[in-house]
């Protein structure tokens, strides 16, 4: 889908806020992805600078830690002429005891900003704070629940590699059970029609999920059989009340993304992973590194123009 111009007969974008991809409309996500592949078109064009957010102020609280999707956002803005504000919370008034609220109405009087940017361990943090301020909101991720720009990110890679979503075979596998990536991911891929798996070992697999039609497997060679698309997740410890993986040998063992595995999967099929990820613990070293099969990093950069993209709409969509 490389348009050679922002789509004149792109959908409508109707959203105040990008909350989660349960939020939008198919046409929302569409015009999205229209303009974000025109974007990422243009990327390694210095001088492709669009004006369009130029004098309007961005801020980014990011309530836990983050390295592309903060950066991501950070450089989507200043590519489109906007000024942007990262706020360390970890030196931050929060850990003197503000509530999330204070800070956010104090960080407003003082910057008026044009779009705020949070991401928060608490889910519904964005959509408290979006019915709290008189700007877009957009989710950076929140809890285990969303994470719309990574799902939107992936499908705008998943559609550059290969053309169309409809009709393609994905494999989620991992640490199901506490990905925000894996649930704005079902969310969106279900509804663009690919045909949805997920692999977990059982302690990893969620009771409920946010789409029906999804099939569920316990180990990968069952689950990875004829798939174009192999996701893999993190083992996020850092969710984990407590140990649920006995060591993380036994996991690669049994769940590793290897290159005999992806093979299983069939000859062309590709690999990702939203990152970070593990090496040797869900993903092998040759798959990670491969330079066709892997498209992680091509998901890392198709998170600067997907974003410009979600800026542009929100920020232009009543001018
Ligand atoms: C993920 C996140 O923070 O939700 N990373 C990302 O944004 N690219 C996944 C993770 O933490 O494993």
């Amino acid at each position: 889908m490389n348009s050679a111009a922002p789509a004149k007969h792109a959908p409508a974008f109707t959203q105040d806020h990008v909350l989660g991809i349960n939020h939008l409309e198919n046409d929302d996500i569409e015009s999205i992805l229209q303009l974000a592949d025109y974007y990422a078109d243009r990327l390694d064009e210095r001088a492709f600078r669009p004006d369009v957010l130029r004098g309007c102020v961005i801020l980014s609280l990011f309530f836990e830690d983050s390295t592309r999707t903060r950066t991501s956002f950070e450089m989507a803005a200043k590519r489109l002429g906007a000024d942007v504000v990262n706020i360390d919370v970890d030196s931050s008034s929060v850990k003197k005891g503000e509530t999330l609220l204070d800070t956010v109405w104090t960080l407003q009087a003082m910057l008026r900003p044009d779009a705020i940017v949070i991401r928060h361990t608490e889910y519904g943090a964005p959509e408290y704070i979006a019915n709290r301020v008189d700007c877009p909101v957009v989710n950076a991720g929140d809890s285990w629940r969303e994470h719309p720009t990574q799902a939107l990110l992936d499908a705008l890679t998943i559609r550059r590699a290969l053309g169309k979503i409809e009709g393609l075979k994905i494999a989620i596998c991992g640490d199901i059970a506490h990905s925000r990536v894996a649930s704005s991911n079902l969310q969106l891929l279900s509804r663009f029609g690919a045909d949805l798996r997920i692999i977990a070992p059982a302690v990893l697999m969620p009771e409920k999920l946010p789409v029906d039609n999804v099939q569920k497997f316990d180990n990968m060679e069952d689950g990875l059989a004829g798939a174009d698309i192999v996701m893999t997740i993190r083992l996020q410890k850092e969710r984990m009340g407590k140990a649920l993986i006995s060591s993380d040998e036994d996991y690669f063992r049994k769940f590793g993304l290897t290159m005999d595995r992806l093979n299983i999967a069939g000859p062309n099929a590709l690999a990702m992973d939203p990152g970070p990820f593990l090496r040797n613990v869900q993903i092998a070293d040759d798959v990670a590194d491969h330079p066709e099969r892997s498209l992680i990093l091509k998901q890392v950069r198709n998170g600067v123009p997907t974003r410009m993209a979600v800026f542009e709409k929100l920020l232009t969509r009543n001018t």
